[in-house]
């Protein structure tokens, strides 16, 4: 039975007036005098990166996350780049998971490893723990784990593959600042993890990235790698990169940090809105957050199943953009499927998970009216699936 209203793509009115977005920084709640004031006397201190204020976001995000180090860095990826090397992972045998950013296999990549691509849970769509055991050989030397929007990997689990064969474990969590598991924060988890803080993740430094570790010497060694390589002599004992984090950026951080128990909270209330609403529409799933963890819900994600729905992803996707309601195929292709690393092999996990996923907007604040317009529309849409189907095919048989 059909609502009163009809989808935008079939000619209704969009739910929204105005474009929702897909994700909704928090950084101008910090555009204060105060801050201003803090940017200010950083410009007159002439020490503009590398100084006090890296130390000090250092030093907090370490006792957050409950570990002896965190060394700032310029991004997540040059953090997982340096790190995979002063692993002495290069040119090793390495498991990563398809489904992920694409970044995450380019590190292993810089540092010439052997990546073997690892499927991912199809619940939690973190990386699967049969196939991470069935793909290790003795040439293993390195796993690296990535907290899918947030969600914590099955990290006892990978520490007891990890432990019996003397592989080190990086995890990638760009979206994990926040996420717990069996009562500890992540970042604790693994020989070390990485952070993100570029715009998109629930804490910015504008560009930036923080590795968290209890391995002092790895830390020393990074804090080495970020400079170049150079540990202050001027005679490099490795090749290591500029990836040190500028002073405003730091600050930013620290400002931010406070808040970003508030943000974990506000966004599993939402995603919690949301799948109250949304599992009621047939052929709507959602990620399965792993056992004993909060997930920083950094994204929320649904999966489509095409056949219960009636329309397929890419469906959902073209009617919810004429709603005026940003969403994204994430991650959609998979990274063993994208042209720089295409390998020919068929990973029906990921590949299912990757065809089926839609993000859906998520804020670290957001209102109850933006959360019902979007389940109104997916609402919407599934009502009028058939519609919308037979439409998209006249449209693509025009389009030929
Ligand atoms: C899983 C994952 N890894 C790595 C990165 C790269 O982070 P950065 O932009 O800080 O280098 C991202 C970026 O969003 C990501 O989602």
């Amino acid at each position: 039975m059909h609502m009163e209203e009809k989808p935008a793509i079939l000619g209704g009115k969009p739910i929204f007036e105005e474009q929702i977005p897909i994700i909704r920084p928090t950084i101008k709640d910090y555009a204060t005098e105060q801050f201003m004031e803090k940017i200010r006397k950083i410009l007159e201190s002439n020490r503009v990166t590398n100084s006090e204020n890296v130390k000090m976001l250092e030093a907090k995000i370490a006792e957050y996350s409950g570990v002896k180090e965190a060394v700032c860095v310029s991004s997540c990826t040059s953090g997982l780049v340096l790190a995979i090397q002063a692993l002495g992972l290069q040119g090793k045998e390495v498991l990563v998971p398809s489904f992920t950013f694409h970044s995450t296999a380019h590190a292993c990549k810089w540092n010439n490893c052997k990546i073997k691509f690892i499927e991912c849970n199809e619940k939690t769509f973190n990386v699967s723990i049969g196939d991470l055991e069935e793909k290790i050989t003795r040439e293993t030397a390195g796993i690296i784990g990535v907290h899918v929007f947030g969600n914590p990997c099955e990290t006892k689990k990978i520490q007891e593959i990890a432990d019996a064969r003397g592989i080190k474990i990086v995890y990638d969590s760009a979206h994990g600042l926040g996420a717990t598991q069996s009562g500890k924060k992540v970042g604790s988890f693994g020989t070390c993890e990485v952070f993100s803080a570029s715009p998109t993740k629930l804490l910015v430094t504008m560009e930036g990235g923080i590795v968290t570790t209890n391995d002092s010497e790895l830390a020393k060694k990074l804090r080495i790698a970020r400079n170049y390589g150079d540990s202050g002599n001027y005679d490099c004992e490795f090749a290591g990169l500029n990836a040190r984090m500028e002073e405003i950026n730091a600050t930013l951080g620290i400002e931010m940090l406070s808040k970003i128990n508030e943000y974990v909270a506000n966004r599993n209330e939402y995603a919690n809105k949301y799948t109250a609403r949304l599992e009621k529409i047939p052929g709507i799933t959602f990620q399965e957050i792993t056992h004993d963890s909060t997930s920083t819900y950094k994204d929320f994600a649904i999966l489509i199943n095409e056949e219960k729905f009636g329309v397929g992803r890419n469906e959902v996707y073209e009617a919810l953009k004429k709603e005026n309601i940003a969403s994204k195929k994430y991650f959609h292709p998979p990274v063993h499927q994208q042209k720089a690393y295409r390998t020919g092999e068929t990973m029906l996990n990921t590949e299912k998970i990757s065809n089926s996923v839609l993000c859906v907007p998520i804020y670290s604040k957001m209102t109850d009216e933006t959360i019902n317009g979007v389940c109104k529309a997916v609402a919407q849409i599934q009502n009028y699936a058939e519609e919308i189907k037979k439409n998209s095919k006249v449209m693509n048989w025009k389009l030929r």
